[in-house]
């Protein structure tokens, strides 16, 4: 059928579609992107990065120069030139639970009127399980000439911050098919990574994306629920976890305590799952137990703040990171920025930064003093707080944060640094369970 190098058109240049697109084109395929913000194609034909994301400026670069890579603001343009086609548009949530599938709804249209041969509609969009199913339908309906073509589920399981990395290294990659047809052309595009490939339905391979993510959400939250009980029976964490790491079977990734999950992906697909699960008449109460416990662990950090410092109000508090993780400067749904809301609201005067994730904080942040150099927030702080895990942050001149603090005060939500030493240091150091 098609071969290889394959014609490749993504539909969204966010973060699933653009780092997609860009590590296609590294494994050598003729890839074209499409997003229908003109200035963001502007931006990426000038080599410019609408997120940061390490090592993809460099293979955008380099794959656009190569000829391999290439951006359009023009569906059509994009659609017509190629055999395989990637939905990757947003999929935003909403108050509700529910998911706005309107991008994908609108893409399925414009890709249906352009169909005029044979192709490959594979949809890499987080989206409720039956997605798949509808896109199909939809194709089907607003397609003028009787086309064949075929929709593949092909979830993605990338981190943001590791994006690149986790896309060219995958542990496994799920392919939802409704027939055999397009399954040769597949395994053909992920050849190169020589990855696990598993086939299955188009829903089980959706299925697949809520579950695996609903269960590293409630890894993290039963690590979280643990060190509730490390801190009332004086155990430590830290060493709980690593003990239960190295059981194979639990696996020590994702066993750190921490202020809370958050991100674009964890939270809306808790709530989606528990919606569908709902909808089909099941109550995931164990999912909704999931998201009590992360709420919880944020209310216990901001109590912890609040029972050392007395009154928060009029207090002057140091913020370390505003993304919602390392590596990344997405701020959307971040524990770091739900705290800056929460001690605002209490009245406390807050000096912020992160490496990467200043400008995007200051949209969703104000009333706030953002400061250039991790060092000088501790400026007449009367605690500090470390709300990202940063690797950066463990090189922070401690004892020069120590001299300009009214008191030297520290509370660490993300247990980066040594209890023993920060109290050698002389501060009053507050972590997660331990
Ligand atoms: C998550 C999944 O890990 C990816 O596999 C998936 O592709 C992605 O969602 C998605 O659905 O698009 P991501 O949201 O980028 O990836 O970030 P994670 O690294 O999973 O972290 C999520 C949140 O959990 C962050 O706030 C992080 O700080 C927190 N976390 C993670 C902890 O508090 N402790 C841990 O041990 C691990």
């Amino acid at each position: 059928m098609f071969s290889v190098p394959m014609k490749i058109c993504i539909i969204g240049t966010g973060y699933v579609g653009l780092v997609t697109g860009a590590c296609l084109a590294e494994i050598g395929h003729e890839v074209i992107c499409v997003d229908n913000a003109p200035e963001k194609i502007k931006m990426l034909n000038s080599g410019q990065m609408p997120i940061y994301e390490p090592g993809l400026e460099e293979l955008v670069k380099k794959n656009a120069l190569a000829g391999r890579l290439k951006f359009t603001s023009s569906t059509k343009d994009g659609v017509e030139r190629s055999d395989i086609i990637f939905i990757a548009v947003p999929t935003p949530a909403q108050p509700d639970g529910s998911v706005d599938l309107s991008f994908i709804d609108r893409v399925s249209q414009e890709i249906a009127e352009l169909l005029t041969r044979y192709k490959i509609i594979i949809d890499k969009s987080v989206v409720p399980v039956g997605t798949g199913d509808k896109v199909a339908e939809t194709i089907r309906r607003y397609c003028k000439s009787k086309v064949a073509f075929d929709v593949v589920s092909n979830p993605e399981f990338m981190r943001e911050g590791y994006a690149v990395n986790d896309f060219l290294h995958p542990d496994r990659i799920v392919l939802g098919v409704q027939s055999q047809r397009p399954v040769h052309a597949l395994k053909e595009i992920y050849a190169p990574l020589n990855a696990n490939i598993i086939v299955t339905d188009i829903n089980s391979a959706e299925l697949i994306k809520h579950a695996s993510n609903s269960f590293l959400a409630l890894k993290v939250a039963y690590i979280n629920a643990i060190s509730v009980i490390c801190e009332e029976t004086g155990a430590n964490i830290e060493e709980v976890a690593q003990g239960m790491g190295l059981d194979k079977r639990i696996g020590k990734d994702f066993l750190n305590a921490s202020l809370g999950f958050g991100g674009s992906c964890f939270p809306k697909e808790l709530s989606t799952f528990i919606r569908i699960a709902e909808e089909r008449g099941y109550d995931f109460g164990l999912l909704r137990e999931v998201q009590r416990i992360n709420a919880q662990q944020m209310e216990r950090f901001v109590r912890k703040i609040a029972d050392t410092l007395w009154v928060i109000k009029d207090k002057t508090i140091g913020i370390l990171g505003l993304a919602f993780k390392q590596n990344t400067d997405d701020v959307r749904l971040s524990p770091a920025v739900a705290l800056c809301q929460r001690l605002r609201k209490e009245g406390a005067h807050l000096r912020v930064y992160d490496p990467k994730a200043m400008n995007k904080a200051k949209m969703v942040l104000k009333e706030v003093t953002f400061v250039g150099d991790m060092n000088q927030v501790a400026d007449g702080c009367d605690a500090l707080v470390v709300a990202t895990e940063w690797p950066e942050f463990k090189k922070l001149d401690l004892e020069y944060a120590r001299e300009r603090m009214t008191h030297p005060i520290l509370f660490d939500g993300r247990n980066l640094f040594d209890p023993k030493k920060m109290e050698d240091l002389g501060f009053i150091y507050k972590s997660i369970g331990r």
